[in-house]
C-alpha cells in the first residue's frame, strides 16, 4: 500500500489511542515490529497552536520513527489547518483528521465522530487543511454517527475529492461507541467508491481476523488498536500470516521481559512513579486480557500502590505460569 510515496509495507498500521499510543507504546510495538505506520493519539489543533509548550510532549517521536502521522481533532477549518503546519514542522509524515472520536467530550464540541454530521464542514476542514500542508492527509472515521446514518462512504469520497490521500473507516458507528455487532459493508463500500487506499479497523485482533477484514472489503490495509495494546507481537503475526513468516511464538518470559522493560521505558518518560505507574496500569489491564488467567494479572497490579508491588505481582504472576 502507498500513501502518495510512502511505501506502507507490511500495510498494518497502529492505531491513535489516547493515553496509550504516545511515543513509549509506539518504541514498543515498533521494536516487535510487523507495523508500518504509528500514529500519535488525537491532538486538539487548537491546543497545538496556541499552547504548544503543552501540546508538544502529545507529538513526541522518536528520530527513527518514520513514517510518522501526527492525528488531530478540532472543528475551525483554520485552527485545523493551522495546527497542521505546526504538526508537519515538527516532523510529521502523514497528517490526520480525527472524525471517529465518540468521546461526550470531543463530541459535545462537534469535533471527533460528531463531524459526520456535518459534510459541509468537512468538506471545508479538508480543503483548507490541504491546501495549507505538503505532505499526505488522511482522515479516519467511523462508519457513520448512528445505524440510520452510516454516511462513511459518501463522506470518504469528497475527502478524496478534496484530497484526502486515504481513509480509515472504523466499521462501528458514533452511536455503537465499542458494541454492536461486526459488519464489514460499510467499509466494502468505502472501498469500492474511493481511489486513495481504504483501511479497515476495529476488532481487528489476529491473523484470522485481518484476513477476514481484508477479504470482506478488499481494504488495502488495516489499523490495528486494542488488539496491539492486548498484544504487541498482533502486528508481526498477522505481518507473517498473510505475508509471509514463521509463525509468531511468544513465551511468558518474553511476555513478561516486554511488559517490564516498556514500565522502565514509561518511566524514564513520565519521570514520576505515580503518573507512570498509571499508565502501566491502563496498559496491563489489556495486556492481561491476551493472557491466560491475565484477570489475575490486571487485578493484582491494578491494586498496586508502589511500583515496586506492581513489579513483584508481574514476576509472581509469571513465575506461577512458568509453573
Ligand atoms: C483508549 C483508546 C483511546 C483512543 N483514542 C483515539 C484517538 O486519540 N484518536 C482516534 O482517532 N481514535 C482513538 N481511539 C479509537 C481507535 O483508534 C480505534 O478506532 C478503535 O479502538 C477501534 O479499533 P480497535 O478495535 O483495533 O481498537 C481510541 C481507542 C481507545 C481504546
Amino acid at each position: 500500500m502507498r500513501i502518495r510515496d510512502l511505501l506502507i509495507d507490511p500495510p498494518l498500521v497502529l492505531a491513535p489511542m489516547e493515553g496509550v499510543t504516545d511515543v513509549t507504546f509506539r518504541r514498543l510495538v515498533r521494536r516487535i515490529g510487523g507495523v508500518s505506520l504509528t500514529c500519535t493519539e488525537f491532538i486538539p489543533a487548537r491546543g497545538l497552536v496556541e499552547r504548544p509548550d503543552r501540546c508538544k510532549e502529545l507529538a513526541d517521536f522518536d528520530p527513527d520513527e518514520h513514517p510518522l502521522v501526527i492525528q488531530l481533532f478540532g472543528r475551525d477549518p483554520e485552527l485545523l489547518a493551522e495546527g497542521a503546519r505546526v504538526a508537519e514542522g515538527l516532523g510529521a509524515d502523514v497528517v490526520d483528521l480525527n472524525m471517529g472520536c465518540p468521546s461526550k467530550k470531543v463530541c459535545a464540541h462537534s469535533g471527533g465522530s460528531a463531524l459526520m454530521k456535518e459534510p459541509e464542514l468537512v468538506q471545508r476542514i479538508v480543503r483548507t487543511v490541504r491546501a495549507a500542508v505538503q505532505g499526505p492527509l488522511t482522515v479516519k472515521m467511523r462508519a457513520g454517527w448512528d445505524p440510520e446514518h452510516q454516511n462513511a462512504p459518501e463522506l470518504a469520497w469528497m475527502c478524496q475529492e478534496e484530497g484526502a490521500e486515504a481513509v480509515t473507516v472504523h466499521w462501528r458507528t458514533r452511536a455503537e461507541l465499542y458494541g454492536g455487532t461486526l459488519r464489514y459493508e460499510v467499509v466494502a463500500e468505502v472501498k469500492r467508491r474511493l481511489t486513495v487506499p481504504v483501511l479497515f479497523n476495529g476488532d481487528v485482533i489476529d491473523a484470522e481476523s485481518a484476513r477476514a477484514a481484508l477479504g470482506a472489503t478488499g481494504c488495502d490495509g488495516l489499523m490495528v488498536g486494542r488488539g496491539a495494546i492486548r498484544d504487541p507481537w498482533v502486528f508481526r503475526r498477522i505481518a507473517h500470516a498473510l505475508y509471509g513468516g514463521p509463525p509468531v511464538v511468544v513465551d511468558a518470559a518474553e511476555q513478561e521481559r516486554v511488559l517490564l522493560g516498556y514500565y522502565d521505558d514509561i518511566l524514564e518518560r513520565f519521570g514520576s512513579e505515580k503518573g507512570a505507574l498509571g499508565r502501566w496500569k491502563k496498559i496491563t489491564r489489556y495486556f492481561g486480557e491476551g493472557l491466560e488467567g491475565g484477570e489475575i494479572l490486571r487485578d493484582r497490579v491494578l491494586h498496586s500502590r508502589t511500583v515496586d508491588e506492581a513489579r513483584d505481582e508481574v514476576r509472581a504472576f509469571f513465575a506461577g505460569m512458568a509453573a
